[in-house]
C-alpha cells in the first residue's frame, strides 16, 4: 500500500465521506420504511368534497379556499379594519330568535313570490354585486348570471368592477335580469359615460354604493401577499399607486371621500328606471336618499368591508324600516350566509335579501353549477324556515315571527 492510499484510510477526502455516509443512510430502516409506507396517518387524509355533496353553504368556502391562491381567497374573505363589524353581522343573526308561533306548514304550500320594482321575483333573494369574478373561476361574471337565471330567474346586479364587459354578461343569460352597480365618478361625463353603458346594455336598474368610502382591508393581499406594498389611490389623484403620497401613505383613500347629496341629485337624471341606493345605515340618510330619488334603498355595510366598528346592517334594519315607512321597498345584504338569515331579515322589515361573498363560494368552488346549487340552498332553507314558523306568503312573514335580543 502506497503512503497517499494508507492516508484515504485514516483521512478520508469529503468525496469518501459523502459516499460512506450515503452508504450508512441508504441501509437505515428509518429511510427503507420511509420508502416502503404511506408516511402520514390516516386522520390526516384530505378529500375535496363534490358538488354533490354541499348540503349548506359553508360546505363551498373550504373548497373555494383550496381552488384559488391565497390572495385571492383573502380578497373574498376579509374586511375593513380590525373585522369587527365583519364579526358583528354574524353575530347578529344569532340574536335573533324564530319563533313557531303558528303551526308548521308543509314546505309545498309555501309561496315567497313578490315583485320588486316590476321585477317577478320567486323568492327574495337576490345576487349582490361584488368585483373581480374571473380569479375565482374561469365561468366568471357570464357563469354567475347564467347560475343566477338557472336558480328560478334570481336578479342579479354587476358590480362596475366587473371582470367582463355587461355588453357580454348582459346578452349571455336570455330571459335572466342583470341590473348594473355604479361608483361615484366626479367628473359627469365620465359618470354619465358608465351608466349609459349600463343601461344600453339593457341593465334597467341601477344601485349606487354610497359606502365604502375610505375602507382598508388589513390582512388581504393588498399587503399580506403583495409583499407588504400598500397600493391604495393617491389622495384625489385617482390613480393607482405603488408608492403612495400624500394621506394615502397613511391609507386614507382620497378616490372616494367626496360625494354629496346633490351628486345624486346629478346622477338621478341620468337613470331612467330605478335608481337603488346601497350602504344606508341610518334612518334619517334612508330618508334624504328617498328625497333625493332612490326608488329604493339598501341596507348594507359591504359585508363588513366599508367601515369598522360599525353596526351589523340587521341591529339598524327595523329603525330603517321604520323611518321608510313603506314608501319604497328595502332591500338589505351584510353577514348572510343560511335561509334562516334571510327569513330574519324579512321578518325585520326586509323586502329582499342579497347576497354577496356566499355566491362567490359557490362559483369559485364549482364554477356556474355551483353559484346555482349555492343560491338554491338558500331558497331551499329560506322556505324550510317559512315552513317551520308556519308562514306559507312573504307577507306572513313579519315582526311576530322573530323575538329579536340585539346585544
Ligand atoms: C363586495 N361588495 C361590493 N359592493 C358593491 O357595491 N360593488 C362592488 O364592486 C363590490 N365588490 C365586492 C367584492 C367582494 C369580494 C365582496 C365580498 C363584496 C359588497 C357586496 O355587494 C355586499 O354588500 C356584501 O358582500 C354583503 O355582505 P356578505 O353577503 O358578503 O356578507
Amino acid at each position: 500500500m502506497t503512503e497517499i492510499e494508507r492516508s484515504w484510510l485514516t483521512n478520508p477526502s469529503r468525496r469518501t465521506a459523502l459516499a460512506r455516509m450515503a452508504a450508512l443512510m441508504a441501509a437505515s430502516p428509518i429511510a427503507a420504511a420511509a420508502a416502503q409506507t404511506d408516511p402520514r396517518p390516516l386522520s390526516e387524509h384530505r378529500r375535496a368534497l363534490s358538488l354533490a355533496e354541499m348540503q349548506t353553504s359553508f360546505d363551498f368556502e373550504p373548497v373555494f379556499f383550496g381552488n384559488v391562491p391565497l390572495s385571492v381567497y383573502d380578497y373574498t374573505a376579509h374586511g375593513d379594519g380590525s373585522e369587527f363589524t365583519l364579526r358583528r353581522n354574524r353575530q347578529a343573526f344569532d340574536w335573533v330568535e324564530i319563533m313557531p308561533r303558528r303551526a308548521a306548514v308543509p314546505a309545498s304550500r309555501i309561496d315567497l313570490s313578490s315583485e320588486l320594482l316590476g321585477v317577478k321575483m320567486k323568492f327574495p333573494i337576490l345576487v349582490a354585486p361584488t368585483a373581480a369574478m374571473r380569479p375565482l373561476h374561469p365561468d366568471e361574471e357570464i357563469g354567475m348570471f347564467k347560475a343566477a337565471t338557472a336558480a328560478s330567474n334570481t336578479l342579479m346586479i354587476l358590480s362596475v368592477n366587473t371582470s367582463r364587459p355587461v355588453t357580454e354578461v348582459a346578452p349571455a343569460s336570455p330571459g335572466g335580469t342583470l341590473w348594473g352597480q355604479f361608483y361615484p365618478i366626479e367628473a359627469l361625463a365620465s359618470a354619465q359615460r358608465v351608466l349609459d353603458t349600463f343601461q344600453n346594455a339593457g341593465c334597467h336598474g341601477i344601485v349606487v354604493t354610497v359606502d365604502q368610502q375610505a375602507s382598508y382591508y388589513e390582512r388581504t393581499a393588498q399587503d399580506r401577499n403583495f409583499g407588504g406594498v400598500v397600493r391604495t389611490r393617491g389622495a384625489g389623484s385617482g390613480a393607482a399607486s405603488a408608492e403612495p403620497v400624500g394621506s394615502a401613505r397613511y391609507r386614507i383613500n382620497g378616490g372616494r371621500l367626496w360625494y354629496t347629496w346633490q351628486y345624486i341629485d346629478a346622477v338621478r337624471k341620468m337613470i331612467k328606471g330605478p335608481l337603488l341606493i346601497k350602504g344606508i345605515l341610518d334612518p334619517e340618510d334612508a330618508k334624504l336618499a328617498i328625497e333625493h330619488g332612490a326608488d329604493a334603498i339598501i341596507v348594507s355595510n359591504h359585508g363588513g368591508r366599508s367601515m369598522d366598528y360599525g353596526p351589523s346592517t340587521l341591529e339598524v334594519l327595523p329603525e330603517i324600516v321604520a323611518a321608510v315607512n313603506g314608501r319604497v321597498p328595502v332591500l338589505f345584504d351584510s353577514g348572510v350566509r343560511r335561509g334562516a338569515d334571510i327569513f330574519k331579515a324579512l321578518a325585520l322589515g326586509a323586502n329582499g335579501v342579497m347576497i354577496g361573498r356566499t355566491t362567490r363560494w359557490g362559483l369559485a368552488a364549482f364554477g356556474t353549477a355551483g353559484a346555482q346549487r349555492l343560491i338554491e340552498i338558500l331558497q331551499q332553507e329560506l322556505v324550510q324556515a317559512a315552513a317551520a314558523a308556519g308562514c306559507t306568503r312573504l307577507s306572513e312573514i313579519d315582526a311576530t315571527t322573530i323575538k329579536t335580543r340585539f346585544a
